[in-house]
């Protein structure tokens, strides 16, 4: 096991066969530490990429996010979920629909900080139905730079987010990947080691 999987399996709860809460490091408390070598080991994933921009979505990706913007020394830009009172115009648009709650909600970012031609990674803490990560990679598109792949903290392979995405051609790298879950416990797809 690697150090994530370790983590999931020390402090992750397993709430029903489909939902994973990892409230104590990932989605409420954050362990920055722990999240440094989170952020470090997305990076030198796609560290011969020449990445020139990290897109992330509000809010637990945004601490992964900024880790490994560090590490590769590009910005981080996250999407919003909700309209900003400040950010009105020239703003990029995608919908995306929410499994969970049953909705469709409309993210965005300003234009002005999605150049033609960035090279862009694009980094979420867990890839599940993959339609936030469709709705990011949409969000690059319309702004004509590239998607150099992806960088997920915890996918959830029985759910079809990585299949969605790999049908677009698109590089998925997830650091832990639960091919199963229920109350005796967690497994994973056999990782690479970190
Ligand atoms: P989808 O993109 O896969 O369709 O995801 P969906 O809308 O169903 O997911 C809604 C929220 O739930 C997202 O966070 C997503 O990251 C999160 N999520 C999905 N599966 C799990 C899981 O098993 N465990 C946990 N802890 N979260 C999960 P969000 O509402 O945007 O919240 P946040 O980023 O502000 O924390
Ligand atoms: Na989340
Ligand atoms: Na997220």
């Amino acid at each position: 096991m690697n150090f994530l999987e370790q983590k999931i399996c020390d402090e992750g709860l397993v709430l029903s066969s489909s939902v994973l809460k990892v409230d104590s490091f990932l989605n409420h408390q954050i362990d920055p530490e722990f999240m440094k070598l989170i952020g470090i080991e997305i990076a030198n994933r796609y560290k011969s990429d020449r990445i020139t921009k990290i897109l992330t979505i509000e809010s637990s990706g945004i601490a992964p996010a900024v880790f490994a913007g560090l590490e590769l020394g590009v910005p981080v830009v996250f999407a919003r979920k909700k309209k900003s009172l400040t950010l009105t115009e020239g703003l990029l648009t995608s919908k995306v629909y929410s499994f969970t709650k049953q909705e469709q909600n409309e993210i965005s970012i300003a234009e002005k900080f999605m150049h033609p031609g960035e090279k862009v990674l694009i980094i979420d803490d867990f890839l599940a139905h993959g339609e936030a990560a469709l709705g990011l990679a949409d969000l690059v598109i319309k702004a004509n730079a590239h998607i150099s792949g992806f960088g997920i903290v915890i996918e959830k392979s029985f759910q079809e987010g990585r299949k969605k995405l790999e049908e677009k051609g698109y590089r998925v790298e997830s650091l832990a990947r639960v091919k199963e879950m229920n109350t005796n416990g967690i497994t994973f797809i056999q990782s690479e080691v970190m």
